[in-house]
């Protein structure tokens, strides 16, 4: 069969995810329940309580969720703000990327993609035939509005902007992207960290049609393990990408999980304020380490260039004490860590390791 495989994809590479503590199972001493999980930027004060009573007494797992999302797009339409026919809930917020993707793209069309960011951007692209174009980031990691505008050709068919960047966890300024919405080549806007920077493009949205905003329930909500998240469009396109999904793609536990999540969004608010004091905290005591450099976060996580020593050496030794962080090593993030923002307790632990493991 391997002949009949396309082509374009026989040396593509996929996706790298995040370790999953229970693959490392027997290969560390330290026990798969005690590992200290830095590296995919989930909720360490996992989702409302509400969402694990909800799903324990639901009896109808039986049967197939309403594939077209009629009484989920309405909860999410209230919460945002928008009209329901603008949106569109995904396996994960990942899901809709892709989604839109495949609705635009024709192979040989480009996409823009402002470096380093989101590894989804690429890969879905390369999966769906489309040319990235990469616009490298300036030295603080914001783009330049003038480099992009000069990197769209007419085949260009978006832009991508994740706002917080990851794994930069810098905001772009409101004016960046309303110069690039100008340019009228529809921008995704990927607002997954929205709720720890508290920046959003959401008033845009009825101003210009070729706006598309991403959220997801993975981070502020705690809801990474059951995947959904969803997409603000304007409506013609919501329509279209309701009409080329996979029926069913959101399961029942995840729309109860959301259910019950926007019914406590007050407690899952106060888990999220938690996290920014303790990325304050977290900020303070890597800043003390002379040989790392983190970069300021508007998210829930922090990048720390390796000043001295090697990064994947690092990550080894910090994973060797059962502490996971995200390792980097591609153009403009050469010898980086990123550091997922967890409990105060993963804090003192971090902070910890990394005195015993020193610079070198
Ligand atoms: C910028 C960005 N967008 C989207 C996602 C994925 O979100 P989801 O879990 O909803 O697929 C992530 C996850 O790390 C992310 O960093």
């Amino acid at each position: 069969m391997e002949k009949l495989i396309r082509r374009d994809l026989r040396s593509f590479g996929g996706y790298s995810a995040a370790t999953s503590p229970d693959t490392l199972d027997g290969k560390i001493g330290v026990e798969t329940k005690n590992i200290i999980k830095l590296d995919a930027n989930e909720n360490p004060y996992g989702c409302s309580p509400r969402v694990q009573k909800a799903l324990a007494k639901y009896s109808l797992f039986h049967i197939y969720p309403d594939d077209g999302q009629e009484r989920l797009r309405k909860m999410l339409a209230a919460h945002v703000g928008v009209e329901a026919e603008r949106i569109v809930a995904g396996n994960g917020s990942n899901q809709l990327i892709d989604l839109l993707l495949r609705l635009m793209i024709s192979k040989g069309d480009e996409v823009i993609n402002l470096t380093p960011t989101f590894g989804i951007y690429s890969f879905s692209t390369r999966l769906c035939g489309g040319t990235l174009v990469e616009v490298p980031r300036e030295d603080d990691f914001r783009f330049d509005v003038a480099k992009v505008k000069a990197a769209i050709t007419p085949r260009t068919k978006i832009i991508f902007i994740a706002n917080p960047n990851n794994p930069t966890a810098n905001l772009a300024p409101a004016k960046d992207i309303e110069a690039l919405l100008d340019t009228d080549v529809s921008v995704l806007v990927d607002e997954a960290y929205h709720e720890f920077s508290g920046k959003t493009v959401l008033p845009l949205v009825g101003k210009y049609d070729n706006l598309a905003v991403l959220r997801t329930f993975s981070k502020w909500a705690g809801l990474a393990g059951l995947r959904i998240g969803y997409g603000i469009f304007p409506p013609e396109i919501a329509a279209f990408i309701l009409r080329i999904k996979v029926p069913y793609n959101v399961n029942a536990a995840a729309l109860i999980a959301v259910e019950e999540s926007l019914k406590d969004v007050d407690y899952l608010m106060a888990s999220v304020d938690r996290i920014i004091a303790e990325r304050k905290r977290l900020m303070a005591a890597l800043k003390k380490l002379t040989w790392l450099r983190p970069y300021p976060s508007q998210a829930n996580f922090i990048l720390c260039e390796v000043l001295e020593g090697d990064a994947l050496v690092l990550h080894q030794k910090l994973q060797a004490k059962g502490i996971l962080v995200r390792y980097f090593d591609q153009p403009r993030l050469r010898n980086c860590i990123r550091i997922s923002v967890g409990k105060p307790e993963h804090t003192d632990a971090l902070i910890k390791a990394l005195h015993e493991i020193g610079g070198r």
